[in-house]
């Protein structure tokens, strides 16, 4: 049998965890809705393409504003969490890599935090220019650095300190490629789009109390929880203990949160 790619185990692992994404990771990704649709310009009328929609809030707020929503993702478990919560929108199941749209189809196309779980980033990105219509604006975000993103600074050195980076996953592009504001404008070009913008989205993660981060990551990451399954189970224990250390520092208000930047890059197709 052949061993699972990447795609396999990403898809498989959102297929499992959509109901309990939006309690953890989904709650900080929503604060990037308005900032990327207000970055491709949707209102009223707007034909609007929300690509690895996940629990459907960007193609469910762009709704709400007049415009025409769609949501597409590789996960049935998603698509059907994303109809029940935005009715108004349209849902349906989707690869980004290859999309179900004749071209020209949409005047916008959003994908937040999407990019960062594909294998094959580039072909999404031509995907959503060819289903742009000319003169249609493109945005996407991705996570910050580690070194500004409080919660993957915790979480990598403490990997780093007491197991390892170099788990034996399936080849997959760099988690952070995208943040990297040269190498997403150098993608962009070679695309073909124009117009390039990189800004950086002030997001902030939530979370009940420093033992429930363990549980979050586990019902709400993918890669990351394989990277904790591939430790040995004593390094796995010293991690947890560091992480839950680590984010017990963040008390605020009565209850915990952690800065967790994001980086909007958007451009349009000429
Ligand atoms: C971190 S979640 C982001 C969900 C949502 N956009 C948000 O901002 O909260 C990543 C989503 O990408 C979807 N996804 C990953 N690769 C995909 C692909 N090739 N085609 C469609 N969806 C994909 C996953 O199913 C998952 O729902």
């Amino acid at each position: 049998m052949e061993p699972a790619s990447f795609k396999d185990l990403e898809r498989t692992g959102w297929i499992a965890k959509a109901s309990t994404y939006p309690l953890g990771f989904g709650g900080a990704t929503k604060g990037a809705v308005d900032p990327l649709l207000d970055a491709v310009g949707v209102s009223r009328g707007t034909r609007l393409l929300d690509i690895a929609c996940g629990p459907g809030d960007g193609a469910g707020r762009a709704a709400g504003r007049g415009a025409t929503a769609v949501g597409i993702n590789f996960a049935p478990t998603m698509v059907e969490l994303a109809r029940r919560r935005f009715p108004e929108a349209n849902f349906r199941e989707g690869d980004a890599e290859s999309l179900d749209f004749a071209e020209a189809s949409f005047d916008a196309v959003i994908c937040a935090f999407g990019l960062l779980h594909m294998a094959e980033p580039e072909r999404a990105i031509t995907e959503a220019f060819r289903v742009l219509a000319p003169g249609g604006h493109y945005a996407f975000t991705v996570w910050a650095p580690p070194e500004r993103h409080q919660f993957y600074e915790l979480v990598f050195s403490a990997m780093n300190e007491y197991g390892r980076m170099d788990v034996p996953l399936p080849p997959a592009p760099p988690f952070f490629r995208f943040s990297d504001p040269d190498e997403s404008r150098r993608v962009l070009l070679a695309a073909g789009f124009d117009e390039l913008k990189v800004d950086e989205v002030p997001l902030v993660w939530r979370y009940k109390s420093a033992e429930s981060v363990i549980d979050m990551i586990y019902k709400s990451a993918v890669r990351l929880s394989m990277m904790l399954e591939h430790q040995t189970a004593d390094a796995r224990e010293r991690i947890h203990q560091a992480v839950i250390e680590g984010a017990g520092k963040f008390r605020q208000y009565g209850g915990y949160a952690m800065a967790v930047p994001a980086v909007l890059v958007a451009a349009r197709k000429p």
